[in-house]
C-alpha cells in the first residue's frame, strides 16, 4: 500500500520530503503527521478504478466518511478533489460546510440523531438522511413537517452478514444495532409512504469497518436485488443504493481488497440495479497517510521486557487498547534492529500500550519513534485521558508542511472547568 513515510537511504524517516526530526524540533512530540500526497494517491485509486470499471453514468458519489478524520484541511483536500461526504453527526455538517462541501453531496448516516441534528441537515439541503429504525421515520417526518419540507431518506438495510476487522467494527450482524432487517425495511417503505414529509429513496448498508475478508462486501450486495426487486413491486421508489465504506488497509502484511474485484462486484450485482450509487470510504483515504510521532521519555528494563515509554499514549491513540489493533512501530532514527521493546506511553493503565515485542534499533531517551497507519481514528479518537493535552496535527505535502490544529494547551482545559461557589466553601 502507498505512503509517503519513507527512510532516504541510510538516513532518517522523512514524511514526503520534509525529515520527522524536523517537524519534531519545529512542533514537539506527540504530533499526528500526515502526509496528503497518499491521501490524494488513494482517492485517486478509488475514483480511477470506478471509473475503469463502472459505466459513466454510474459512477459513485464518494462520500468520505469524516469521522476517520475530520480535519478541516483534510477535508479541504478531499473536497477539491471531488468527494462528498459521510456524516454522523450535526457537528460533523457544520464543519462538511465549513470546508465548502455542498450540502447535495452530504449523507447523513447514525443510528441515533437528535430532532435539532435532523432539523439543521434538512435546512442545509442535505443530499439524504440515511435511517436506522422505525422510530426514526416518524421522528424525521414530524421535524420536516416543522420545517414544511419533504425529507429525502434511504433505509439502512442490516444483512446480517459479519464483516469488519473487530467485533467491535463489525455493523452488519443480526445483533449489531445498526440498519433495519429485510422485512422492517419493507415496513419502513409502508409506513414512509403514509407521511407526507418523508421521500424513501432507497437503501444503504455499511457491514463494517477495516472488512478484510472481502468476500463479506459480495455477500451483503447479493441481499440487495431480491429487496429492491420486493420493494419496486410493492410500487415503491428505489433509486438510491448507499453501499458504505469498510475497505481495509495494510497495518502490517494484511492482503489488500483487491479493488478491482470490488468494482466488479458493483458493476455485476449493483450497476444492474440502475440506481444512484453512493459509497462511504473513510480508512482507505487517510489511514496509511498519517503517522502518530513521539519521543522517548525512557527506556525502562524489567527482569522480562524493555519497556520503550513514549511521550504519546493511548489517549493519543487508542485504537491498539480499544481493538487490540495493530500499528507498525519504527525508529526514525536508522539502525540495525537489534533489541526487542514494548512501546508504551504514560498513561497509568496496562492497557496503555503500542505494540509488545517490536524490533528496534538501540533506542535512547530523546529518540524519535513513528507510530505508523495512525492518519484513520486517530487523533479524532483522542482524548484528555491523565490531564494529557490533545497532540497537535501537522500536514506535509512535498516539501511544504503546516501545523493544521496546535497542541491543545493545559489552559484550554482548565478554563472550560469550573468550580461551584458552594463547592468552593464547602
Ligand atoms: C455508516 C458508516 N459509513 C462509513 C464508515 C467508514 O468506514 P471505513 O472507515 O472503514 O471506510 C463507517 C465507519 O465505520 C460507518 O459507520
Amino acid at each position: 500500500m502507498k505512503t509517503h513515510f519513507h527512510r532516504k537511504d541510510d538516513s532518517q524517516i522523512y514524511a514526503e520530503d520534509v525529515p520527522l526530526s524536523v517537524l519534531a524540533k519545529e512542533f514537539g512530540t506527540p504530533s499526528y503527521i500526515y502526509c496528503l500526497s497518499t491521501i490524494k494517491a488513494q482517492y485517486e485509486t478509488l475514483s480511477s478504478t470506478f471509473a475503469e470499471i463502472l459505466p459513466k453514468d454510474r459512477q459513485p458519489l464518494l462520500c468520505y466518511a469524516c469521522k476517520a478524520n475530520s480535519n478541516k484541511a483534510i477535508l479541504s483536500a478531499l473536497r477539491s478533489w471531488g468527494a462528498g461526504l459521510e456524516i454522523v453527526s450535526g457537528n460533523e455538517l457544520v464543519r462538511g460546510v465549513n470546508a465548502g462541501f455542498d450540502p447535495d453531496r452530504i449523507v447523513f448516516t447514525g443510528v441515533g440523531k437528535t430532532d435539532g441534528e435532523i432539523e439543521a441537515a434538512l435546512k442545509s439541503g442535505i443530499h439524504q438522511i440515511n435511517v436506522e429504525s422505525i422510530f426514526e421515520i416518524s421522528q424525521i417526518n414530524e421535524v420536516a413537517k416543522k420545517l414544511g419540507m419533504v425529507a429525502k431518506v434511504v433505509f439502512r438495510l442490516n444483512p446480517d452478514v459479519s464483516g469488519g476487522g473487530h467485533s467491535k467494527i463489525s455493523t452488519g450482524r443480526k445483533r449489531d444495532k445498526f440498519g433495519l432487517s429485510a422485512n422492517r425495511v419493507v415496513q419502513a417503505y409502508d409506513i414512509a409512504d403514509t407521511l407526507d414529509h418523508i421521500d424513501a429513496v432507497g437503501l444503504s448498508m455499511h457491514i463494517g469497518s477495516q472488512v478484510f475478508e472481502v468476500s463479506a462486501f459480495e455477500r451483503a450486495f447479493r441481499k440487495l436485488p431480491e429487496l429492491v426487486q420486493t420493494l419496486r413491486g410493492k410500487g415503491h421508489n428505489v433509486s438510491r443504493l448507499d453501499i458504505g465504506g469498510g475497505f481495509p488497509i495494510q497495518y502490517s502484511d494484511e492482503s489488500l481488497l483487491d479493488l478491482k474485484a470490488y468494482a466488479e462486484w458493483v458493476r455485476d450485482i449493483i450497476v444492474p440495479l440502475e440506481t444512484e450509487i453512493i459509497m462511504e470510504p473513510g480508512r482507505f483515504l487517510v489511514g496509511n497517510a498519517g503517522g502518530l510521532l513521539t519521543r522517548v521519555i525512557s527506556v525502562k528494563e524489567t527482569d522480562e521486557i524493555d519497556f520503550l515509554i513514549t511521550d504519546g499514549a493511548m489517549n493519543d491513540l487508542i485504537r491498539p487498547t480499544l481493538y487490540d489493533a495493530f500499528h507498525g512501530i519504527e525508529a526514525v532514527k536508522h539502525g540495525e534492529p537489534s533489541k526487542t521493546y514494548s512501546v508504551t506511553g504514560p498513561v497509568c493503565e496496562s492497557g496503555d500500550m503500542f505494540g509488545h515485542d517490536r524490533k528496534l534499533p538501540d533506542m535512547v531517551a530523546g529518540d524519535l519513534c513513528l507510530i505508523k497507519s495512525a492518519g484513520a481514528y486517530g487523533f479524532c479518537m483522542a482524548s484528555n485521558y491523565n490531564s494529557r493535552v490533545l497532540p497537535a496535527e501537522i500536514l506535509v505535502y512535498g516539501d511544504k508542511y503546516q501545523l493544521i490544529r496546535p497542541r491543545q494547551t493545559l489552559e484550554d482545559i482548565l478554563n472550560a472547568e469550573k468550580v461551584p461557589e458552594w463547592v468552593e466553601n464547602l
